[in-house]
């Protein structure tokens, strides 16, 4: 299969590189799914469940979230509406969604998705992610019940992204990082043919601070003293994130590659 997933979306520019460009890497890539992370669409803070429909028209067969899934307060009854928004696994007991999906692709062939926060350096402790994921994984044997597997690893520290690459080695077709908004260049596949990169990186201005005018994030960084509120930048988006070929027979990673498109980054397509 051909799978393509995009990073974390961020803001209007975010937005506007996904609806002018993802239908046209549909066709041109023949992809079989596709996977965005949204948890910035909305002024970089949530998804509004307006901005997950214009992801899902542009193109995305399944949209996950993040340690904002739900600071756009619409989403916590858009996501029991529609079930290609998935929110983490170990996210709080009581949250609304779903953290993992079975997903049909082209030609009726199954796809998991699944998300999973990571507990270092993050602002709140999360449920163990480890133990988490296994459960899913187990539960959606690889070449078996699904013939793709799609873990989005949402965390701060690079650390604890490779180590689920390892753990979900042989289980997964690809294990890709989102949250920091910067991408990696470490795209590889893991012995077991798990697909991995650290960090798939925004669908955002790179001239910014993680997608926020560098204005106030300066401010604060150079002064300590906040003035107001970060505010996405609104440069022309870099589309980022990775595109792994699989194997249906046994779901392992045959091809992967960094895609970077338009905007300021080094570009990079398969
Ligand atoms: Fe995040
Ligand atoms: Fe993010």
């Amino acid at each position: 299969m051909r799978l393509l997933f995009l990073g974390d979306v961020m803001g209007r520019s975010g937005r506007a590189a996904i609806r002018e460009r993802l239908p046209r890497l549909r066709e041109d890539w023949g992809l079989d799914f596709v996977v965005v992370n949204g948890e910035n669409a909305t002024n970089g803070v949530g998804l509004s469940g307006e901005h997950a429909k214009l992801l899902l028209e542009a193109g995305a067969d399944c949209v996950t979230l993040g340690d904002h899934a739900f600071d756009q307060k619409d989403m916590l009854q858009f996501i029991e509406t529609e079930p290609r928004v998935i929110r983490p696994v170990n996210y709080a007991k009581t949250a609304p969604g779903k953290g993992a999906r079975v997903f049909e692709a082209t030609r009726g062939r199954k796809v998991l998705v699944a998300q999973v926060l990571g507990q270092v350096f993050m602002k709140r402790a999360f449920d163990d992610p480890f133990s988490q994921i296994e459960t899913v994984l187990k539960a959606h044997p690889l070449g078996g019940a699904v013939q793709a597997a799609i873990v989005d690893v949402h965390c701060e520290a690079t650390s604890e992204k490779m180590a689920m690459g390892h753990w979900c080695d042989g289980r997964a077709s690809l294990v890709v990082g989102t949250h920091t908004h910067v991408p990696t260049g470490d795209a590889q596949i893991l012995p077991k043919g798990t697909a991995y990169l650290t960090d798939a990186g925004m669908c955002g201005d790179y001239l910014s601070v993680i997608g926020m005018d560098p204005a106030e994030p300066m401010r604060r960084f150079v002064t300590g003293m906040g003035k107001t509120r970060f505010t996405p930048a609104l440069g022309e988006a870099t589309l980022s994130g990775v595109y792994v070929e699989s194997d249906d027979r046994t779901g392992r990673a045959t091809r992967v590659e960094m895609v970077r498109l338009g905007g300021r980054l080094l570009q990079s397509a398969p």
